[in-house]
């Protein structure tokens, strides 16, 4: 089985948790992806979803998803489904890999449930080989890159096609490597607490409540 096939399987089997005539969030990346594409095939059952992304909003609207903006919904979301770049068995999980982690972050706060859903190479027990993006404000990045570099990694500016990536929100990203996570809640704290961070993709405070592992023999549910 593809990598593909097992990020196919998961976004299948995270159908079953869409509830009727809702609202939904929807995430970000290319397990996200498969996921708007199912959507798609129930779409008329839902009322239709929050992007986390613009990337994500051209991708349901393609489909005939109607997207709202999160300042006009008045109530949580029942569910949010999204991937990760990194994920422990307590459902801690390293994001943002493809940019998206603040709007990920703070849907992922106005819902009730986070779904993850996962291939099974995103399972670890230490968080910290993915490196670890970091959303700031642009003219704050190298005074922050010296205050994240005391916690042992090694930030870098994110860059694309020769120039720093610049977010859907207009910042730019530190990707921190050689990290060790022991106490991700700990350090995700730590770094919130870093003036001109806007967001660690860190997600450990609001972490998943159920995780779908897309696995060799199987989709594996780990709550
Ligand atoms: C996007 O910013 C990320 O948080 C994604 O959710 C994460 O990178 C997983 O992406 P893939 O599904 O493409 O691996």
């Amino acid at each position: 089985m593809s990598q593909d096939d097992l990020k196919l399987s998961v976004a299948r089997a995270a159908i079953q948790y869409i509830p009727e005539g809702k609202i939904i969030g929807v995430g970000t990346g290319s397990t996200a992806n498969f996921f708007i594409d199912e959507l798609a095939r129930i779409k008329n059952r839902i009322v239709g979803a929050v992007a986390s992304s613009r990337a994500t909003a051209d991708r349901l609207a393609s489909h005939g998803i109607k997207v709202f903006d999160l300042n006009d919904i008045t109530e949580p979301l029942p569910v949010y489904i999204d991937g990760a770049d990194e994920i422990t068995a307590k459902g801690a999980m390293i994001k943002g890999g493809g940019g998206a982690l603040t709007r990920e972050k703070i849907i992922a706060s106005a819902s009730e449930k986070f779904i993850c859903i996962a291939d099974e190479s995103k399972l670890v027990d230490i968080l910290g080989k993915f490196p670890l993006p970091v959303e700031v404000i642009p003219m704050a990045s190298q005074l922050i890159a010296r205050k994240l570099a005391v916690f042992g990694g090694k930030p870098v500016l994110r860059m694309k096609e020769g120039k720093p990536f610049v977010t859907d929100n207009g910042n730019v990203i530190l990707d921190v490597s050689g990290l060790q996570i022991k106490d991700p809640a700990n350090l995700e704290e730590k770094i919130n607490n870093i003036v001109g961070v806007v967001t660690v993709g860190l997600f450990a405070r609001t972490g998943a409540n159920l995780c779908l592992m897309g696995c060799s023999d199987g989709v594996k549910t780990l709550a």
